[in-house]
């Protein structure tokens, strides 16, 4: 088992183990033209879906991150009580309160190290990630679980054909450790409150959740124009060219928005890690779920330069460039 050594040049953050979770069940698109007035072909031609997983009537966003969780620490070949901060990025935590992040604690036995959730929608992975490395580099954490898990199944109206064909429920998890070697690069983190009512959950009079109300296509044309300027940024800040990237991990919205980063980053598809086709939306797990694919099927190697980017709900938006 790896022991963590703590020493005042382990400022930067690497990614030790990767794991992910996908419930059993799986929504397909033969299954919603039974549900909503929509067909396959329409689906997966404005979206690149074909099914996505649906977490079980008694399976809650804290079980897929419990199980992403095991993944990645067995990944890292690290004991769960060498984690020493757990953030979870989740839009549809099991309670109001406590946090999922806890709920994890507790599953894992490890009671004692802080953990709190991080709410930025689609883009929660990116602003937990950020957040881990930013507590390594202060010297406030030295392995920190990161956590991206929903159940969007739960605040999906299963009327609504403009968005409940794209949602699905999963989780993805990483061990980030202090290192030596640099492994984040740079984070990279938006938001714009102005955009609130183009996609959001608001809260029925007595207080329950409603479900996902979202101006698709604006949302679509406000996704491809930010990714856009914040993969300018991102090699900007660092003085890179875009043929240093090896691999674009993406926030799995929709395949169009997909192409439309990787024809900016002048990458061909084959250098796109894609699951939205299996996965579907998954909001906040979606990075680290396709992450964790790709690493496990030997995609991505140590080494190689992984640009990760997501754009959601606030409006919040943001990236982070790393070298695995
Ligand atoms: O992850 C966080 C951020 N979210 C996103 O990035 C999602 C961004 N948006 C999208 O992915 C796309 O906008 C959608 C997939 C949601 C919709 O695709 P679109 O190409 O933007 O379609 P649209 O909303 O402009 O609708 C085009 C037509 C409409 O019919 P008319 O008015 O042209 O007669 C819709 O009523 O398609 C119709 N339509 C459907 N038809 C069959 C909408 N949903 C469906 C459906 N099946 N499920």
């Amino acid at each position: 088992m790896t022991k963590l050594h703590s020493s005042d040049t382990e400022k930067n953050a690497r990614i030790a183990g990767t794991g992910s979770y996908l419930p059993q069940s799986i929504l397909s698109n033969a299954d919603l033209e039974k549900m909503v007035d929509t067909t396959d072909e329409w689906i997966f031609s404005r979206t690149g879906i074909r099914e996505r997983h649906i977490a079980a009537a008694d399976e809650f966003t804290s079980d897929l991150a419990f199980n992403a969780a095991q993944n990645a620490i067995a990944s890292a070949r690290i004991e769960a009580n060498a984690i020493d901060l757990i953030i979870v990025a989740t839009t549809t935590p099991d309670k109001v309160f406590p946090s999922v992040a806890t709920i994890v604690q507790r599953k894992l036995g490890i009671a004692g190290c802080p953990a709190f959730d991080i709410q930025a929608v689609c883009s929660g992975f990116v602003y937990a990630l950020t957040t881990a490395n930013n507590f390594i580099k202060a010297g406030g954490a030295k392995c920190v679980l990161v956590i991206g898990a929903e159940t969007f199944s739960r605040i999906t109206d299963y009327t609504d054909r403009g968005n409940c064909i794209l949602w699905g429920d999963g989780a993805g998890a990483i061990i980030l450790q202090a290192s030596i070697e640099v492994g984040v690069i740079s984070t990279h983190l938006h938001a714009d409150g102005n955009y609130e009512k183009m996609l959001h959950v608001p809260r029925k009079q007595d207080g329950t959740s409603d479900t996902v109300i979202m101006e698709g296509n604006a949302v679509f044309k406000m996704a491809v124009n930010t990714l856009d300027q914040i993969v300018d940024e991102t090699l900007a800040a660092n003085g890179m060219q875009k043929s240093d990237i090896d691999w674009l991990v993406p926030h799995q919205a929709n395949i169009r928005i997909l192409q439309a980063t990787a024809k900016k980053l002048d990458m061909s598809m084959d250098k796109v890690i894609v699951t939205v086709d299996k996965h579907g939306n998954t909001s906040a797990a979606s990075i680290p779920l396709a992450l964790d694919v790709a690493i496990k099927d030997g995609r991505i190697k140590r080494g190689d330069v992984i640009l990760m980017e997501a754009f959601g709900g606030g409006f919040t938006w943001g990236s982070a460039l790393i070298k695995y």
